[in-house]
């Protein structure tokens, strides 16, 4: 399964605090400390933030390695772990805010499943529920028409990362050769949206709040990543 290797060099390739940062500050500019449900968490740097900052985090994640990790670096919060599929949220309950950060929207790879995913989420939040969550933009699809490269060396492996778009998809492809000489590859496939069509899906059960670029730029503009803020209908 996807993150089973990566989970362990998850944090090395990709920890960034400032970023961590940047996530509570743009959640909790919209929202007080509450229940939260945390999707497709990983290794757990937004959630424990957030429940620094007095949220009561549900986080959870279909890779139980990424959950692993999590755990790990527990440090006395209150934070409820879950190994699940986002897809189905059955027997969680109800929260006054769900959250699905950093990339992991776009693990949906059929809109069918995207407008599935909404309406779980829609059941799951209490009245007036807020529902945070971000895509890639349509920029990253030009971005990576010429293939991203990036090599180096992490805890006792060499790595390779890649990443390169087709149609409407994104590949990332990692490889990491062990001093053994064994390889550990994984394939990861993603799908970009059109954002129209997301706000058309959307409104079906959300009243949308508040639509970035990047975090701060108001609106559809060019950049890497749109921010979706919305509230249960
Ligand atoms: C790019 S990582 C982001 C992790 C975390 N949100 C963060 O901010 O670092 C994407 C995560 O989505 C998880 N994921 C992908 N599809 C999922 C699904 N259907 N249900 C639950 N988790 C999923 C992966 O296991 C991975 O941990």
């Amino acid at each position: 399964m996807i993150y089973d290797t990566l989970a362990l060099y998850y944090d090395a390739l990709v920890k960034d605090d400032q970023a961590t940062l940047a996530w509570v500050n743009w959640i909790q500019s919209s929202l007080s400390p509450c229940r939260v449900l945390e999707l497709a968490c990983g290794s757990g740097e937004i959630t424990q933030a957030l429940a620094q900052r007095g949220y009561q985090m549900t986080a959870l994640d279909q890779s139980e390695s990424m959950i692993q990790q999590a755990k790990a670096k527990k440090k006395g919060d209150p934070i409820q772990y879950l190994c699940q599929d986002m897809r189905n949220l059955c027997g969680l309950g109800n929260f006054e805010a769900i959250l699905c950060l950093c990339d992991s929207f776009n693990y949906l790879l059929e809109p069918q499943e995207v407008q599935q995913f909404f309406l779980e989420v829609h059941d799951h939040l209490t009245e007036n529920g807020l529902f945070f969550f971000d895509t890639h933009s349509l920029d990253r699809l030009q971005e990576f028409q010429e293939e991203f490269n990036e090599t180096g060396h992490i805890f006792d492996v060499d790595y390779q990362w890649s990443i390169t778009s087709e149609e409407n998809y994104i590949y990332q492809d990692f490889a990491f050769y062990k001093e053994d000489g064994t390889v550990i590859e994984e394939h990861h496939m993603q799908r970009v949206y059109d954002p129209a069509w997301l706000i058309e899906i959307l409104e079906l059960y959300f009243t949308i709040e508040k639509i970035t670029t990047d975090f701060d730029q108001e609106g559809i503009q060019e950049g890497e990543k749109y921010f979706f803020v919305c509230r249960r209908k």
